[in-house]
């Protein structure tokens, strides 16, 4: 099913500044996300990933370009419920439990329904129905990966923002990350965007863009598409 347009990027940029000097991070990018797209984006370190992926969840604010959300509202909206954003570092709250973690999107939108059920139905997505009791500090990187995963699809968003998600994973571990993810996504509309640097995360994908010192590549249907 064609939902429209979530994201649209007209020449966008975003540029740091550092001392004197001003570090252009993303330089001109120009996109449409779509319901439903799958899509890797692929860097290597310092090439501007995480920053477009900041700027897409409105968390960030071009330096100069347009970016929009035409299916999902005005970018102060966005977050958490619309669009999850799956943070790079650690992201986990330490005094709260694994549940509580999972539950704060569903808090935080005020959403309506039954949470605890939600949550355990998120946490078993992931394998995670051990650990729902405890502490971020009791479990490993990986465990810790899943549970910020499971957090991420709780509320159900039209859009999933993946910061290396498999980045500090064996390669086994981050596929089966990986597989119980798509497997869910493929019953939703949720459109995916995973930055990585690893080919075989990227080959899991349907579309790869890529992103060199700030300057973005994609498919023309990506750059046109209505
Ligand atoms: N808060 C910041 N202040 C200054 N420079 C930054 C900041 N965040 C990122 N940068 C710089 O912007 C560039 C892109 O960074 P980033 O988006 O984190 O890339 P990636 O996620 O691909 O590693 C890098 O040169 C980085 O050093
Ligand atoms: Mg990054």
């Amino acid at each position: 099913m064609h939902e429209g347009v979530l994201i649209a990027a007209e020449a966008v940029s975003r540029s740091y500044r550092q001392g004197g000097a001003s570090i252009a991070a993303v330089t001109s990018a120009t996109f449409r996300l779509h319901a439903q797209d799958r899509i890797a984006l692929m860097g290597r370190s310092g090439s501007g990933k995480s920053t477009l992926l900041h700027l897409m969840a409105g968390l960030d604010v071009p330096s100069s370009g347009a970016l929009a959300w035409p299916a999902l509202g005005a970018p102060d909206t966005l977050l958490p419920e619309k669009v999850s954003l799956v943070f790079q570092a650690p992201s986990l709250l330490e005094p709260m439990t694994v549940s509580e973690n999972v539950a704060l999107p569903l808090l935080l939108a005020k959403a309506a329904g039954d949470i605890d059920a939600a949550v355990s139905a998120a946490l078993a997505t992931f394998g995670l129905e051990g650990l729902a009791r405890k502490l971020p500090e009791e479990l490993s990187g990986g465990q810790m990966q899943r549970v910020a995963m499971a957090r991420a699809i709780v509320g159900n968003p039209r859009v999933i923002l993946a910061d290396e998600p498999t980045g500090q994973l064996d390669q086994a571990t981050g596929h089966a990350l990986l597989d119980a993810l798509i497997a869910h996504l493929s019953a939703t509309h949720t459109a995916l965007v995973i930055a990585t640097h690893d080919p075989s995360v990227a080959g899991r994908m349907d579309t790869i863009w890529r992103i060199e010192r700030g300057v973005l590549a994609v498919p023309v249907m990506a750059r046109e598409g209505l």
